[in-house]
């Protein structure tokens, strides 16, 4: 408990072991997700506009306002990839462990943050809508010029807990505190957490939404499934008045906004790779 606090305070990112995921489970999520990329993606990425942009750009130049990276997007309720065998029942079983998994993840911050246990999590299933659950499965493919391009440019995630499942063997991803990246390094079968935008601000900037962003790498294609668990869009995100001194008197002139999630997703999808503070600022005057 107080490790994870130490780290929800201090990095914004930890790594969980022995979180009670099987390693049988992971291992075919590491399979099918290989798979699904060969057979599905790898083909259409090599022939993208963004493959022909970066060989044509000339050296010292950097392609700005795109990722080196492949992404799909699974949720309860749209279409998934078919083709690969295994791929949506894998997916379907490792959703739900990852969606018990935040339950517990949220019931170790309320207790450290001094909330009522399920606080955070009935924040987010609050609106009359069940909070907002979702899957982006990524790829990282080998990038011949990887200086001139970024694998995920910097940004600090909009939702609520953020759960990783990254590539054992090729890194990439880092995260900026007191003004310096750091590696995030594979540990085999570890699951990387992170605190979004809403938990900051739900605890009243307690705990930080940290940058970071992926390099792209010459070798080897990196894998990783970010799994995020965020408020319902309807649902009213404000500092919990235990964390607001006085007893939530003043919340507005403290700092952070009350705010609908719906809102601050139109703004921060204008804004997702921009300083956190503005987006705070715009959902305010909505
Ligand atoms: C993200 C993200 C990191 C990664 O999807 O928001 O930060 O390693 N991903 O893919
Ligand atoms: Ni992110």
């Amino acid at each position: 408990m107080a490790l994870i606090a130490k780290h929800c305070e201090e990095w914004g990112f930890f790594q969980l072991v022995n979180h009670g995921i099987s390693e049988e489970l992971l291992e075919r999520v590491k399979k099918v997700c290989t798979e699904f990329f060969k057979l599905e993606r790898e083909q259409n990425f090599k022939q993208s506009p963004l493959f022909k942009s970066l060989s044509d750009l000339p050296d010292g130049q950097k392609l700005e306002n795109v990722d080196w990276e492949d992404v799909i997007t699974l949720l309860d309720h749209n279409e998934w990839p078919s083709k690969t065998l295994g791929f949506k029942e894998t997916m379907a079983e490792y959703r739900a462990e990852l969606r018990k998994l935040a339950g517990q993840v949220m019931e170790v911050m309320d207790e450290n943050l001094g909330l009522p246990k399920g606080y955070i999590k009935n924040a987010f299933n609050s609106g009359g809508e069940e909070a907002f659950f979702g899957t982006k499965v990524n790829h990282y493919p080998p990038c011949p010029k990887p200086e001139m391009v970024n694998g995920l440019r910097a940004h600090t995630d909009a939702g609520g807990v953020i759960m990783l499942f990254q590539d054992d063997v090729v890194g990439g991803l880092e995260v900026l505190k007191d003004g310096e990246w750091f590696d995030v390094q594979p540990m085999r079968n570890s699951i990387v957490i992170n605190t979004g935008d809403q938990v900051e601000v739900l605890s009243n900037g307690r705990y930080k939404s940290a940058w970071h962003r992926v390099q792209a790498k010459p070798d080897g294609n990196r894998m990783s499934i970010a799994s995020f668990y965020n408020p319902s869009m309807k649902a009213t995100i404000a500092p919990a008045p235990q964390l607001v001194e006085n007893g939530g008197v003043g919340v507005e002139a403290f700092g952070y906004p009350e705010f609908v999630f719906g809102d601050y997703m139109s703004v921060y999808a204008e804004q997702k790779f921009d300083p956190k503070e503005p987006r705070f600022q715009a959902v305010r005057a909505m």
